[in-house]
């Protein structure tokens, strides 16, 4: 029998809905805290700080990969699903995680990766050994190259980080890899792989996970149809809805049909977070309740600071969300992209979808406004606190951290770094180990230094030194997290000021959220005013800022 997930969050016996507006907090955990010294954060270092997480108010930590690794994506490249990467743990430490967690009323989500194993894992070896045409090699995408010697590879499909997205092996036969060489893609349509990951998801859920995040949830079925279609005939995977040969198929929901009954044999059912880079509108089938049942909206993350375009991504991902009957999630950072004061910061027109263009190996620090950036971060993470449904939190953006942009050639890890010829730094710089004291090696994340360089900047962004600051950026996140938990009500919203430079909406209950995207100071509606992300100005909201309201 499995055993019963964790029952409470924050005190609460949980229901089957407890995620519905969930605030769940992202652990890279190798970037954490480092409990034993060894520069790299682990389980431990998660298990040290609870205190953090419940002083902070969050409902779940969602933990990004902490499996055995060769970090050629930063642990996106599992060796082996069921256990714990030596370097971070034990399964034992998982367990006393989740155990101290749970006492504080926080339930753990992990990150499951079902597009591709690593080259390590065990399965991947037996296929190199089995050879071409045997079932071992049948549970990953092994193909013929093309050319009188198949030397060439079997399309010019290319990687998500740059080149080729297939490497060939010594027997001359070719893999398919959507992700760097070290992730070999599975094939879905075997249902070995279908029974091992049922497997895995039990195993998890009996040691009393509270649910998945699903990496590229998106990508998992693939048409091998030969002929390929060449790159440049490749259909708009935001378009051709459900006919891109790898992204987005509609048979993908199979797979998350399955799933759920594995879900729901656990009371409350396991929840899951698909990770879906898709058109909207697309979003729905992975966030329906025969599904995964949530997705990540990351419309705000990519929308520039502009108060028509988050107004419309607001009602649009909530008219979405309640057709689908589901609850929508706000995210503004995570491991993959440029953090949120960064790229308020920059030239609103530059940033690509993660800020390439500034990333650019060499990459021009001088544009960036900090303080701009961080003023606007504040803002934008209380108007999406505000919001109905689930809001996902970064680790360090509690703190305000800035992308750390000159991180130097030589440190860098990212697989975009060495794929694209060392033209794009990648995603090293939001991931930096995070700073919990003034001072000190590598400032309190561990006893000896940090696997990626920390600025200097980081001791004066510290835990430590924003705990008892009234102003800081972390005693925001707190004082906004403990209101949102005493406002929060049904998932409804009322519209105020349809158009113009304010987003303002009002919560059941009478909490008014407010945002001045324009360049004057604006009036606030009646009523008393309960956080504001910068102080009023003679009572009036002044620009880049949020404050919340009861009206009366
Ligand atoms: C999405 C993850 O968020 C990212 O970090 C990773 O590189 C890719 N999926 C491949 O697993």
């Amino acid at each position: 029998m499995p055993a019963t997930a964790t029952t409470s969050v924050r005190g609460q016996v949980r229901d089957r809905d407890w995620w519905r507006q969930a605030v769940v907090y992202q652990v890279y955990p190798r970037s954490f805290a480092d409990s034993d010294g060894d520069g790299l954060g682990d389980l431990r270092g998660v298990t040290e700080h609870a205190d953090h997480l419940a002083s902070l108010g969050v409902d779940a930590v969602w933990l990004s990969p902490f499996y055995p690794s060769a970090l050629a994506d930063g642990g996106y490249d599992v060796d082996d699903y069921r256990d714990v990467d030596p370097r971070l743990g034990t399964l034992e430490d998982f367990d006393e995680m989740v155990a101290t967690l749970a006492g504080h009323g926080i339930v753990v989500i992990v990150d499951i990766v079902p597009n591709h194993t690593s080259d390590r894992h065990a399965w991947f070896g037996e296929a190199l050994r089995a050879g071409p045409g045997s079932p071992e090699r049948a549970r990953y995408l092994f193909r013929d190259g093309q050319g009188p010697d198949g030397d060439l590879p079997p399309n010019d499909w290319e990687s998500v980080f740059g080149g080729s997205a297939w490497q060939r092996v010594e027997d001359g036969q070719w893999y398919l890899h959507l992700f760097a060489p070290e992730q070999p893609d599975l094939d879905w349509t075997n249902p070995e792989v279908r029974e091992d990951f049922q497997r895995t998801l039990r195993f998890w859920g009996d040691r009393g996970v509270a649910g998945f995040r699903v990496d590229v949830a998106h990508s998992l079925v693939k048409d091998m149809t030969e002929p390929y279609l060449a790159t440049d005939a490749l259909p708009d995977e935001f378009l051709d809805h459900g006919r891109h040969p790898f992204w987005d198929r509609d048979d993908v929901h199979e797979v998350y049909a399955g799933w759920r009954r594995v879900f729901e044999e656990y009371d409350p059912p396991l929840m899951a977070v698909a990770e879906a880079w898709v058109a909207t509108e697309r979003r729905a089938r992975y966030a329906s309740p025969e599904g995964l049942g949530q997705a990540f909206n990351f419309d705000l993350l990519e929308s520039t600071w502009d108060a028509t375009s988050f107004r419309q991504l607001i009602a649009a991902n909530l008219d979405l969300a309640a057709e689908s009957g589901t609850s929508s999630t706000w995210v503004l950072s995570n491991h993959d992209v440029v953090r949120h004061p960064s790229r308020y910061g920059l030239p609103q027109g530059l940033r690509g979808e993660v800020c390439d263009p500034w990333l650019l190996s060499g990459g021009a620090e001088p544009r960036l406004d900090r303080e701009l950036g961080l003023r606007r971060a504040r803002a934008a993470t209380m108007l999406s606190l505000a919001l109905p449904g689930s809001a996902y939190l970064y680790q360090g953006e509690e703190l305000g951290l800035h992308e750390v942009a000159d991180l130097p050639d030589e440190v860098l890890q990212d697989p975009t770094w060495f794929r694209s010829g060392h033209a794009l730094k990648g995603r090293d710089g939001c991931r930096v180990p995070l700073p919990w004291t003034l001072d000190g090696s590598s400032f309190g994340f561990g006893a000896d230094g940090a696997h990626l360089p920390q600025p200097a900047w980081f001791g004066e962004l510290a835990v430590e030194a924003q705990e008892t600051d009234p102003d800081s950026t972390l005693t925001l996140y707190r004082a906004a997290l403990g209101l949102r938990r005493e406002l929060q009500g049904p998932e409804e919203l009322t519209w105020h000021r349809p158009d113009g430079d304010v987003v303002h909406f009002e919560r059941p209950g009478g909490w008014h959220s407010v945002t001045n995207f324009g360049p004057l100071p604006v009036e606030l509606p009646d009523g008393s005013v309960l956080l504001s992300s910068a102080p009023l100005e003679d009572g009036l909201l002044p620009p880049d800022a949020t404050a919340w309201l009861i009206a009366g």
